[in-house]
């Protein structure tokens, strides 16, 4: 029989503004936040039929040793679609990576959902986008959004995804100061340090205008996890600080952290402000669109 193979790209996202809008009873923090998809992908091969050990169904490579284990979410992921597509089936998986791991991203999140939506296909399986986002959201918080990609209102614990229109002809530059910080560390130092903020309602959907009516570094487009995540890691705090200092006005943390960017109005203004960045060796600085896949 014919392997079938199929790879996908996995964007990487920003938060464009990300508010904490209260605890939940489940320990998650209820959340308002702004997800885009930007031009930087992580690759996901997947080949069907590949038996791999004769016991595991999944076997899975990955071009960064320290994400190869079995913890990986891509494992997590192919593993529920086995159990929709029924037994005997097999995959290899092999992934690329290009998008910095803890980095606030969404890079696991996309790979995740990249093994959704793939096998969905590779398999023929016919589950409805709600199917893969409820299978989405079990793997984790930012996984939902990436089965949608582009733009989207996020809220909930991240599971509520409301597309919204894609922003055009807009850059980002983007730093990432080379330090991990741990989503649930940063969550739960932000919850003690703020606790007056806990257990308000979401915040009103008008906060979305700013972002996407007027110019795209208005100041209300704020994460609320960066004071805290930049005491955990100065680099943070660094890294904006150098992004503004270059003329990225209204740099801000994406995420739950450690990169951080600008945006801009062309691929040419992003250039500018990257020409006159101050990095430090560790690092890494991209200019990259924001997309809707
Ligand atoms: O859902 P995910 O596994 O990505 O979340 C990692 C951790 O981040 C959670 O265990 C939780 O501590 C924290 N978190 C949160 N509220 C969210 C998302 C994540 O408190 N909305």
């Amino acid at each position: 029989m014919p392997l079938a193979t199929l790879t996908v790209n996995a964007p990487a996202k920003l938060n464009l503004y990300l508010k904490v809008t209260g605890r939940r009873p489940d320990g998650y923090h209820a959340l308002d936040s702004l997800f885009h998809a930007i031009g930087l992908y992580d690759r996901v091969e997947l080949s069907d039929g590949v038996a791999s050990d004769g016991k595991n169904p999944v076997s899975f490579t990955c071009s960064d040793p320290e994400l190869a284990g079995e913890d990986n979410l891509v494992v997590t992921a192919a593993h529920k679609m086995l159990e929709r597509a029924g037994g005997g089936r097999t995959v290899r998986i092999h992934l690329e990576k290009a998008i910095p791991a803890g980095a606030g991203l969404g890079g696991g999140s996309s790979d995740a959902a990249a093994v959704l939506t793939g096998l969905n296909r590779l398999w023929d399986l016919g589950m409805s986008t709600v199917e893969l986002c409820e299978l989405a959201a079990e793997i984790g918080s930012d996984v939902p959004f990436f089965i949608y990609g582009g733009a989207a209102k996020v809220t909930g614990r991240g599971e509520v995804v409301t597309p919204v229109e894609a922003l055009t002809d807009t850059w980002c530059v983007l730093v990432y100061p080379g330090v991990r910080v741990s989503t649930a560390e940063v969550f739960r130092r932000f919850a003690g340090e703020k606790p007056g903020k806990m257990l308000t309602q979401a915040a009103d959907a008008s906060i979305i205008t700013p972002v996407r009516g007027g110019t795209p570094n208005q100041p209300a487009a704020e994460n609320d996890l960066q004071g805290t995540a930049c005491h955990m890691e100065r680099e943070i705090a660094l890294a904006i600080s150098a992004l503004r200092a270059a003329g990225g006005e209204g740099a801000r943390m994406s995420g739950s952290g450690a990169s951080v960017f600008c945006l801009a109005p062309s691929q040419e203004a992003a250039n500018g402000i990257r020409n006159r960045l101050e990095t430090m060796p560790s690092w890494s600085v991209w200019v990259i669109p924001l997309v809707r896949h």
